[in-house]
């Protein structure tokens, strides 16, 4: 069920936005996020998907600000049985080695900018006086993730989606990387080399969440 792999991921994902308080209850990875509209965010694969849709119901948070990720072959079956956890959307955790992701330079007249800290790598490229497209990648022992992958629509099918990557990747340098892929995302990644783990169903507690 890929379980190590989710972890990984997980692990990054939390790291690519600052959400380091983070602990295992009943095998689910329980996220203190802590934001407004996303209060805590539960991670598991599907044979723990009960307690984490308990752990989801039972919590103290308000409507509609827990949320859920959860790994399964069949998200269309889980949205189903999880109600009335409200199923939000189906993604897809992929994997690759970066070394062999295909590499793409940044097309003329965009500029690329790289910013890092020890554990996380930004990415910008700007064009027509705006930031064109970006990304970010965490970089743990545990591997790297990629968040965050955007291309303005004005600038969109010129390529710079994979510039990101391919810059990330370099950044990155040889690890094994991880990411949940939307999905717009998916092709873009597939072209790039990236292989499909699974999908991952993203629910929440049912209700409108404050603003
Ligand atoms: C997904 C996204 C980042 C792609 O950005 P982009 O700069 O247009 O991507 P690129 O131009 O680098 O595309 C590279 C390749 O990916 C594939 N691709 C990209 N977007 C695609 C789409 N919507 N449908 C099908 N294939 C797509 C194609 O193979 C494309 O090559 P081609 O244009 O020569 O056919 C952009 O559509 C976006 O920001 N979407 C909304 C946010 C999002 O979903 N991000 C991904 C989060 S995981």
């Amino acid at each position: 069920m890929h379980e190590e792999a989710l972890t990984r991921w997980q692990r990054g994902w939390s790291a690519s936005r600052g959400w380091t308080d983070y602990q295992q209850v009943d095998d689910v990875t329980v996220v203190r996020v802590g934001e407004p509209q996303r209060r805590v965010q539960y991670v598991a694969t599907e044979q723990n998907a009960t307690a984490a849709a308990h752990l989801a119901l039972t919590d103290c948070h308000p409507p509609g600000t827990s949320w859920l990720t959860i790994a399964t072959d069949d998200p269309d079956r889980l949205a189903a049985g999880l109600k009335p956890l409200e199923a939000i959307r189906t993604q897809w955790l992929m994997t690759i080695s970066l070394a062999e992701q295909a590499t793409y330079p940044v097309p003329a007249p965009y500029i690329l900018e790289v910013s890092e800290t020890p554990s996380v790598i930004d990415v910008r490229i700007c064009g027509y006086g705006e930031v064109a497209a970006s990304g970010r990648m965490a970089v743990l022992h545990t591997g790297a993730v990629a968040d965050m992958i955007t291309t303005d629509p004005a600038h969109r099918r010129r390529g710079l989606a994979r510039a990101v990557m391919t810059a990330l990747a370099q950044a990155a340098s040889t690890r094994t990387a991880y990411l949940s892929a939307s999905p717009d995302g998916r092709p873009l990644y597939e072209s790039l080399g990236w292989t499909t783990l699974i999908p991952v169903l993203v629910a929440r507690t049912a209700g409108t969440s404050p603003t």
